[in-house]
């Protein structure tokens, strides 16, 4: 079982597609919300991997997907026995709420328990890396760096060491990040397309990979030293600037809707009215807003307000994938 984490320092765009090797490092929190579970049972019989999603049979490229990634993983157990793979998710599909995260991380996870991998946390970022790259976050609970390793270079010599590890933070940084689901539906262009096409494309994409390299420095100290507000606007900065990445792709993606920038001028108006709120948004128009614990209610309720037709739900730091008793259903 694994929840989605959120990244505050964003990762967008791949230096090697195959290993899905990141161009930067990125830096996220693991929620307590919206966890999936998902099973893998070893099925020798059968003629090749099948795979259910919230209970219905998964086919094309969704299925595919799964399939590619039970491949790398009996190709490093050297077994050959297909498996029928259950997954529930508890968070919409395909709609920037970071679903693949908790997916590959749940399925990394029990995927080598049933093919008899070694199963360390370390171990397991890698695998669920190259299921999504997000998803190597998700192994660790509360905040996570992501490790791009561009000293390593890249190929097989990177893919040892690009993995996620967990991040310290001062124990009185007592945060919630509250999600306005504006849309639940499927984004119209995938993650992993549109960086392809931010990165060939976009003049301004370069430029805000430096820039990230130089946020994730600084969101490291603001972590270390407690101090939220610095926390907040490092992740504003880091989210406006990978969409703006996007905006001057060619063709632009546009993930953000017009509902997205009403939750952003609320946040605009919480910050004015003395609280400390911060909005980041993945590639959809949902907004994910950082705040103090103590201040997460009044936060949602403003939310509320602003967006009527959302829905709107408190996260708290959650934990990291782990093995739970079921999960070989
Ligand atoms: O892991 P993917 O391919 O779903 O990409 C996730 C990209 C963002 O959510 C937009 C940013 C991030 O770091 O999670």
């Amino acid at each position: 079982m694994a929840h989605p984490n959120i990244a505050l320092i964003k990762y967008w765009g791949k230096r090697d597609e195959e290993w899905v090797l990141p161009a930067a490092d990125s830096l996220s929190l693991t929620l307590d919300v919206f966890p999936t579970t998902t099973g893998v049972r070893l099925a020798p019989q059968a003629a090749g991997d099948r795979v259910l999603l919230g209970g219905q049979e998964a086919t094309g490229p969704a299925q595919a997907r799964v399939a590619d990634f039970l491949h790398l993983v009996r190709e490093l157990a050297g077994r050959r026995e297909p498996a029928v793979v259950d997954s529930r998710n508890t968070v919409p599909t395909g709609a920037g709420l970071a679903s693949s995260a908790s997916g590959f991380a749940a399925l990394a996870v029990a995927a080598a328990a049933a093919y008899g991998l070694a199963a360390d946390p370390a171990a397991l970022s890698r695998l669920a890396r190259r299921g999504s790259g997000s998803a190597c976050r998700s192994l660790f609970g509360g905040f996570a760096q992501w490790h791009a390793a561009l000293d390593a270079g890249g190929g097989a010599a990177a893919d040892r060491v690009s993995l996620a590890e967990p991040v310290p933070a001062a124990a009185g940084l007592e945060v919630a990040l509250v999600i306005v689901v504006v849309n639940a539906g499927p984004k119209a262009v995938s993650s992993r397309a549109a960086m392809r096409r931010t990165v060939a494309t976009s003049p301004l994409y370069r430029p805000w990979v430096a820039s990230s390299v130089q946020d994730l420095t600084q969101m490291r100290a603001a972590l270390a030293a407690g101090d939220l507000n610095a926390v907040g606007e490092i992740t504003e900065r880091n989210a406006l600037g990978m969409h703006a990445t996007m905006l001057a792709a060619r063709p632009a993606v546009r993930y953000l809707a017009p509902a997205s920038l009403t939750a952003l001028d609320a946040v605009l108006a919480l910050r004015e009215r003395g609280l400390a709120a911060y909005a980041t948004m993945d590639a959809g128009p949902n907004v994910k807003v950082l705040c103090a614990a103590g201040q997460a209610s009044q936060v949602a309720a403003a939310l509320r307000e602003a967006v009527p037709q959302a829905s709107v739900v408190v996260a708290r730091p959650g934990p990291g994938a782990r093995l739970v008793a079921g999960d070989g259903r």
